[in-house]
């Protein structure tokens, strides 16, 4: 075989891993360099100094006559490195943004190198195997009592939460229904939810008032009633689908999943459980009790790119048992050929509504593998423990407000007298710094100071820093 050029070497094959190892430490020296530069969680200067810096460094994106491999490594990652928001920084806690953990992150580059596709065996022999055993060990987590729960791997809440409600609208589907799926979640659920009703040709969710961040069982029960018709008996106006979020995106609430699982019981309606953010608290033996009623939801969404330290994309949405996936079956003469299927070759088809799929589940089940159930929930007691204590120094602390315990790792937080105006111009000049990356959340009380913590290093005198740097910008 003839030598490829170095920029056009192939990461597969015998001879990939040594044509990446020698771009790995062009890589990695920028990704420390980049660092060293950016010395915060985030450039300072704003979108015109990033975009300039962008700019003035990175074009022409296409020259005539290429840099070669390595010019082109040093510079683009060098300069997204400088110019990122970094997770891994303690005071980097607007979002469900982690900070990826570096054995994952390595796993993610075998993933690259060999490229499996799954939406075929013969495109992913082993990695199908290793999809479909770590789906369902996750998906037992949360179907302890179920004998065959399953779990499809997605790219993260948005679309496990279109899923659970595409298979809700297709299980409750019959010739006898009367209308259409009619979806009922609260004011705190993602913003998804209303968009898959969109994208589902569904009626608009009916939006349930949350005014203490939670669904209120009783608020549900007369909803419910009303839509159904009945307190047991057939539906006037077509299936409902009730669902409840397990970790919401403001405050990391949990809504009151028994007694919500009782209320779809009761009243014959299907149940969806965003747990995208809490779902990982099954691993904790600490935490676990908190998502007590998850394995009564037809359908849960996990993602472990928040609460899992995992690269984007981890999404998962787990199901009791693969009759309720039946109605993704499809059919593909050049994927899933029906006498391929018969001879033997699984379907992949049907575990996704992509075709082309990254093998995301390699980092996955490599993190599971080195953690343990264990070493996860370690992680998870940490990051919960560095809110708690973001939550006793607020608490504590004259100048500042709290809005309420912590249930996960989101702390809303205010100086007692800035009003929304100063709250929003705080936020922005952290962020313009490059000081602090801090959200935002509004309540029926107003806006809050939202800090996300999903680093489990992070330590209390990050904190005491954090909440210094957000008194520098509070005017007396
Ligand atoms: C509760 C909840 N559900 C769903 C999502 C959507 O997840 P993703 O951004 O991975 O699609 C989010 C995102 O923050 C979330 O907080």
């Amino acid at each position: 075989m003839s030598v490829a050029p170095a920029g056009t070497a192939l990461a597969g094959g015998t001879d990939g891993p040594r044509a990446l190892r020698s771009f790995l430490d062009t890589v990695l020296d920028a990704l420390t360099t980049g660092a060293q530069d950016r010395s915060g969680p985030l450039p300072p200067g704003g979108p015109d100094a990033v975009a300039r810096a962008v700019r003035d460094t990175c074009l022409p994106l296409l020259p005539e006559h290429g840099t070669g491999p390595h010019a082109a490594l040093r510079t683009l990652v060098h300069t997204l490195a400088a110019g990122a928001a970094d997770p891994a920084d303690p005071h980097c806690a607007a979002h469900l943004h982690c900070p990826p953990l570096a054995v994952a992150t390595a796993a993610d580059l075998a993933a690259g190198a060999l490229n499996p596709s799954m939406d075929s065996w013969d495109q992913a022999p082993a990695a199908s195997e290793l999809e479909t055993l770590t789906s369902r060990e996750l998906a037992a987590l949360v179907y302890p009592r179920a004998t065959d729960p399953d779990a499809l791997i997605t790219t993260g809440g948005t679309e496990s939460n279109q899923l659970g409600i595409l298979l809700a609208r297709e299980a409750t589907h019959s010739p006898r229904t009367t209308g259409p799926l009619q979806i009922v979640c609260g004011a705190n659920a993602h913003h998804s939810i209303h968009r898959a009703a969109w994208l589902l040709g569904l009626p608009e969710p009916v939006t349930l008032p949350t005014p203490d961040g939670t669904l209120d069982p009783a608020t549900v029960h007369t909803c419910l009633a009303a839509l159904t018709g009945r307190t047991g008996g057939t539906s006037r106006t077509g299936p409902v689908l009730l669902t409840a979020t397990a970790g919401t995106t403001d405050s990391g609430a949990i809504d009151p999943l028994p007694a919500l699982a009782d209320l779809a019981d009761h009243h014959g309606a299907r149940f969806h459980i965003d747990a995208s953010y809490g779902g990982p608290l099954l691993f904790s033996d600490t935490h676990r009790t908190a998502l007590t009623g998850l394995a009564r939801a037809h359908t849960v969404t996990l993602d472990l790119h928040k609460l899992g330290w995992q690269p984007v994309a981890a999404g998962l949405l787990a199901v009791p048992g693969p009759a309720t996936l039946t109605p993704l079956g499809h059919q593909a003469d050049y994927l899933n050929a029906d006498d391929d299927t018969e001879a033997g070759l699984p379907d992949l088809l049907g575990r996704s509504l992509r075709t082309t799929r990254r093998p995301d589940i390699l980092k996955i089940a490599v993190t599971l593998k080195a953690l343990g159930r264990q070493g996860l929930g370690d992680l998870i007691d940490r990051t919960l423990a560095a809110a708690r204590t973001l939550a006793d120094l607020i608490d504590a602390h004259p100048r500042y407000e709290l809005h309420s315990r912590p249930t996960l790792t989101t702390v809303l937080f205010r100086p007692t007298d800035a009003d929304d105006t100063t709250l929003a111009a705080i936020r922005r000049s952290l962020l313009s710094e490059g000081h602090a990356v801090l959200g935002r959340a509004t309540t029926p009380t107003g806006l809050w100071l939202k800090a996300t913590l999903l680093n489990p290093h992070t330590q209390p005198g990050d904190l005491t820093t954090l909440l210094k740097l957000v008194e520098g910008h509070t005017p007396r």
